[in-house]
């Protein structure tokens, strides 16, 4: 099919580009001139596993271009809504300019039959507003049909996606079944796969997403707040969690506790539930949201008192390791990054912090110059009075405690993620500490 994905963010660049790899001709579109040139000559703007090789491979084989000119959207027949819906700056909802903006320039490129499909994240409510616009001003139709990709697992979350949603409005010009069978046609290889599909109305596509996202946070905050009360009680919250897991109802994952989420997704997507609720007046029906919220925020602040007590009660003129400061392994965001938010209140406190990560260097010198950055583990423990592990990147899974015993000053690491074993640590001589365990 030919396909137009108009934003070309993180969501954007992996549907382009796996579309292209379905078989599908698509353009992906975007303002920032930038941002085109370096798609164009296959460079990704952002840290993916496996986009790379994806991403040289469909442009090689001509099946996907980029521009910055929205005309080239005419020649398709379906074209993906894939642009930001960051949370506004003072305010919890979502700002919609982008989303607005991109739909009011691909009207006038939209022929007979076509179909726009909404892929960002929206307040129940959006897609048919931009319905009534779309019909209004074109013959085509609109579809939601939201996007679950991780980071770090994108490519195989769209090849492979768990399911599928369809929101669909009914009785329109176009037809129900019409923009159903547009998009079985786009996603014809994971549906031959045996890929789940549900087709409903929009709010339902909308809240889907949203709801999934709400949950997932509620269930990291679930943990982390057993993880409190097993703080002043001396019990382990790692067991815990293995234990409430085997029940099937539970399931383990999910409940790894520690710093808490972060990203682009997780923390603004909630909040704009939240609002999004109070707007139709059923904010009570989401207050808990705000409790989860609350809980993953004091993690931070806890992991930054358990360092202090690790100092003796003064992180100033301390020498302070950071390793990890991307919101999770695998990538090299740092939006609403808990990593990057206790490292910056580590420096607050007088601490002298130097700051490593596999990926996201760059991404966090942007974003707070002030912080010290270097380029490997071994160069950040060096003399540092305390340890402090912030992201669970593999690499710093496998440290080997006897091997870097010899560079810090002070034997100490607390470990922000519970991803190490403490037995080994304590074995090599340290003193380990971590969140949520005795
Ligand atoms: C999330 C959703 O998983 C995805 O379906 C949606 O499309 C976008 O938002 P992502 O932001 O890539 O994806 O990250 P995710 O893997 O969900 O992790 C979110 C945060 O939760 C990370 O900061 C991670 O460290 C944290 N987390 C995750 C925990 O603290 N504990 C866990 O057990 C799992």
């Amino acid at each position: 099919m030919k396909i137009s994905v108009i934003g070309c963010g993180y969501l954007g660049v992996v549907h382009a580009t796996c579309m292209a790899e379905l078989g599908h001709e698509v353009v992906g579109i975007d303002v920032d001139k930038s941002k085109i040139a370096s798609l164009s000559e296959g460079k990704p703007t952002f840290f993916e596993p496996g986009l790379p090789e994806l991403l040289a491979s469909a442009l090689a084989s001509g099946r996907l271009t980029f521009s910055e000119d929205i005309g080239r959207a005419a020649d398709a027949q379906v074209h993906f809504i894939a642009v930001g819906t960051p949370q506004t700056g003072d305010t919890y909802a979502a700002d919609l300019s982008y989303v607005n903006a991109a739909v009011t320039a691909l009207l006038p490129h939209l022929g007979a039959g076509d179909l726009v499909v909404g892929k960002s994240t929206v307040p129940v409510g959006t897609a048919e507003m931009l319905h009534a616009m779309i019909t209004a001003g074109s013959d085509a139709s609109l579809a939601w049909n939201p996007e679950f990709l991780r980071e770090g697992f994108a490519v195989a979350d769209t090849i492979s996606p768990d399911r599928l949603v369809y929101g669909i409005a009914a009785g329109t010009a176009t037809g129900a079944g019409n923009a159903e069978a547009i998009l079985d046609e786009v996603y014809a290889a994971a549906l031959a796969e045996g890929t789940p599909k549900v087709v409903t109305d929009f709010a339902t596509a909308e809240l889907v997403k949203v709801a999934a996202n709400a949950f997932l946070a509620t269930k990291i905050s679930f943990i982390n707040a057993m993880a409190e009360v097993a703080e002043v009680t001396g019990a382990d919250v790692t067991q815990l969690a293995d234990a409430i897991g085997y029940d099937a109802r539970i399931g383990r994952r999910f409940l790894n506790a520690g710093l808490g989420f972060g990203g682009g997704c997780l923390p603004k997507d909630i909040r704009a539930f939240m609002a999004r609720a109070e707007e139709l007046g059923v904010d009570q029906a989401l207050s808990f949201l705000r409790e989860v919220d609350s809980i993953n925020l004091r993690r931070r602040g806890r992991m930054v008192d358990l360092v202090n007590e690790m100092l003796d009660g003064s992180a100033a003129g301390k020498r302070i390791a950071v390793l990890g400061l991307a919101f999770k392994p695998n990538s090299d965001d740092v939006r609403d990054s808990p990593a990057l938010d206790v490292a910056v209140r580590l420096v607050e406190l007088g601490a002298i912090v130097t700051a490593t990560d596999p990926e996201a260097l760059e991404t966090a010198r942007r974003k707070r110059p002030e912080l010290t950055y270097v380029a490997t583990a071994e160069e950040a423990v060096r003399d540092a009075d305390v340890v402090v592990l912030l992201t669970e990147w593999s690499e710093y899974r496998e440290l080997d405690p006897t091997g870097i015993s010899t560079l810090v000053r002070g034997a100490v690491i607390v470990d922000g993620r519970n991803c190490l074993n403490p037995a080994r640590w304590r074995a090599a001589g340290w003193t380990y500490r971590a969140l949520g365990r005795p």
